[in-house]
């Protein structure tokens, strides 16, 4: 092969692998991009402030703030222009006294909210498997807990 056919299949490769890079969304944009993500936190709240297991733990909580946090959240882990502004999950969940009970009822609201915008359900675990990490830190170990459950 001349030298100039090789460049020329170089650069053929080159373009070849920035056009497969390129065409290559991120889960973010499989999941439908800000609005739905938006969209997502609007119905996950909605479905949490109605879930007895688990909606007192947000009595104190300025819920537009905390929407702005969790969609920054998600919308970083699954690869979207976001940079998160809020604190690490160990500390902002130290005082709520969390167990796993109430840690399985929010990944289940998440589903629910995912599934009322319609978002696929192999979409749905890649996020969910994304937070199940963070488990350890949310989850108050038993010891440590001061209370559990609701108020009643
Ligand atoms: C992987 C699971 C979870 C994720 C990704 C998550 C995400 C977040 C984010 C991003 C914030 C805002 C942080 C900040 O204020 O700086 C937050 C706060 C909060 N989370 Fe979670 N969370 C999870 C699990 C839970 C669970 C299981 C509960 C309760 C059942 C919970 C209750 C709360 C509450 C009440 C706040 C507000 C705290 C405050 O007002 O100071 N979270 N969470």
């Amino acid at each position: 092969m001349s030298p100039r056919s090789s460049i020329t299949v170089l650069a053929a490769l080159a373009g070849l692998a920035s056009f497969s890079a390129q065409a290559q969304p991120t889960l973010f944009e499989r999941i439908g991009g800000e609005a739905k993500m938006h969209a997502v936190v609007e119905d996950f709240v909605d479905v949490m402030q109605a879930d007895d297991r688990i909606n007192f733990t947000f009595a104190e909580t300025d819920l537009k703030k905390f929407k702005q946090l969790l969609y920054e959240q998600l919308c970083n882990l699954t690869q979207g222009p976001c940079r998160y502004t809020g604190r690490d999950m160990r500390t902002a969940h130290a005082k709520l006294n969390i167990n796993d009970a109430m840690f399985n009822a929010l990944a289940e609201d998440l589903y629910v909210a995912f599934e009322r915008q319609h978002v696929p359900y192999h979409l749905q675990n890649k996020v969910v498997a994304m937070l199940a990490p963070m488990q350890r830190d949310v989850v108050k170990p038993r010891s440590q807990r001061t209370n559990t459950g609701p108020p009643r």
